[in-house]
This record gives C-alpha cells, sequence and structure tokens, in this order.
C-alpha cells in the first residue's frame, strides 16, 4: 500500500452517481478478475449494470458508500439489509492502494451498528484473499446463474461478537 496517497474520503451514494458506480463495477470486473472468470463468465456478470437505472434503484435499495479521492470516486460498497455486504468493487487504477479495506471496513461497522452479529458476503474467487485478510471464513462453495452463464463465489461470514474488534 503507497503511504502517501491520501486516504479517501467516504459519503453516501447519491442518484447522479449512476453512471460513474456502473462504470467502476464494470472496470472492475473486466481489469480485476480475469484471473478467475473467462470472458463470457465476466460479460454476464458485467451485464448488471447494462441498465444503470435498475443498478441504481439496487444500490439506492441498500445502503451505498462511496470512497472518493481527491473528489473523483475511486470505489464503492453496499450493505444489504443489517448483515450481507452485497458489493464491493475498487476502480482498477485503485487497486491495492487500500481502498477495498476502507469501504468493507465501512460496511462491518454500519453492521454493527445496526445490531448485526455476523457479516455475510458471496465473495468472487478473485475476491475471497482479500475477505479472509479482514477475517472472513469461508462456508461454502456456490455457483449463481447469470445470463446463461455459472459463475462459482464463495458464502463466506465474518463474526462480529462483542469479542472481535471494530474495524
Ligand atoms: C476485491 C477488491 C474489492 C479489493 O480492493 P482493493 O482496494 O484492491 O483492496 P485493498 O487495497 O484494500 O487490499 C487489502 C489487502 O488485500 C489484498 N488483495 C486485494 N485484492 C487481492 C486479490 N485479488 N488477491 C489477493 N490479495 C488481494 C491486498 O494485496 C492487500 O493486502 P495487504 O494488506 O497485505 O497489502 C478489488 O480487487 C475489486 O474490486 N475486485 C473486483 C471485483 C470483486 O471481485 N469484488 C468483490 C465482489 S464479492
Amino acid at each position: 500500500m503507497n503511504a502517501s496517497l491520501a486516504k479517501p474520503t467516504l459519503r453516501p451514494f447519491l442518484p447522479q452517481d449512476a453512471a460513474v458506480v456502473a462504470q467502476i463495477f464494470r472496470d472492475a470486473i473486466e481489469d480485476l478478475t480475469g484471473d478467475d472468470y473467462d470472458e463470457a463468465q465476466r460479460s454476464a456478470w458485467m451485464a448488471g449494470a447494462a441498465d444503470e437505472a435498475s443498478f441504481a434503484k439496487r444500490l439506492a435499495a441498500q445502503t451505498t458508500l462511496l470512497a472518493l479521492r481527491d473528489g473523483e470516486p475511486v470505489g464503492f460498497v453496499s450493505l444489504k439489509g443489517n448483515d450481507l455486504l452485497d458489493m464491493l468493487y475498487v476502480r482498477p487504477e485503485a487497486a491495492g492502494e487500500g481502498v477495498g479495506t476502507l469501504l468493507a471496513n465501512a460496511a462491518e461497522t454500519l453492521a454493527r451498528g445496526r445490531g448485526a452479529k455476523i457479516l455475510n458476503v458471496d465473495a468472487s474467487d478473485t475476491a475471497l484473499p482479500f475477505f479472509e485478510k479482514l477475517g472472513f471464513k469461508p462456508q461454502f462453495r456456490q455457483s449463481i446463474a447469470l445470463e446463461g452463464e455459472w459463475l462459482a463465489n464463495t458464502k463466506m461470514a465474518k463474526a462480529l461478537d462483542a469479542g472481535s474488534k471494530s474495524p
């Protein structure tokens, strides 16, 4: 991690962020997940943001936070309900600089604030080592059907009991 980089700021998702967030989603899948998912699988995954209005509606229905550096969005996270970290995507140019950790920790803090005892995530194969570093434990593998393609991921969970530290 580059210590000279300013820590990003966080703010809630706004409807006018739809296009930039959809772009981060597509770019992160395209550029960061190629070792784990083939082109057809990545296209199917990226299609989740093809209709930007529906994508924005999904994000607005959850608690969605953006990370900004120099005023520009560099990643986002969404918390569904109290205990599901649903989406976490970082701009490829900003990957490996701690943005994902900042966002995941913010989602964890929100979940704790809502009284969740556990935080769940369906981790992509790309993100599994990242979530393991944050203390999530693999539960089981699963495959989801998207646009006629099967994408494997791993259900992971982190206990948020009183003994565990808040990030
Ligand atoms: C997974 C993702 C969110 C990580 O974001 P990031 O900003 O690069 O993560 P950080 O910089 O905070 O990384 C924290 C640590 O995890 C490690 N890490 C991050 N991505 C990793 C990967 N793909 N493989 C192995 N380790 C990884 C980093 O090296 C870092 O380790 P360190 O603390 O020893 O330096 C980002 O790579 C991404 O958007 N991936 C594509 C989309 C995706 O799969 N999202 C998750 C859906 S469940």
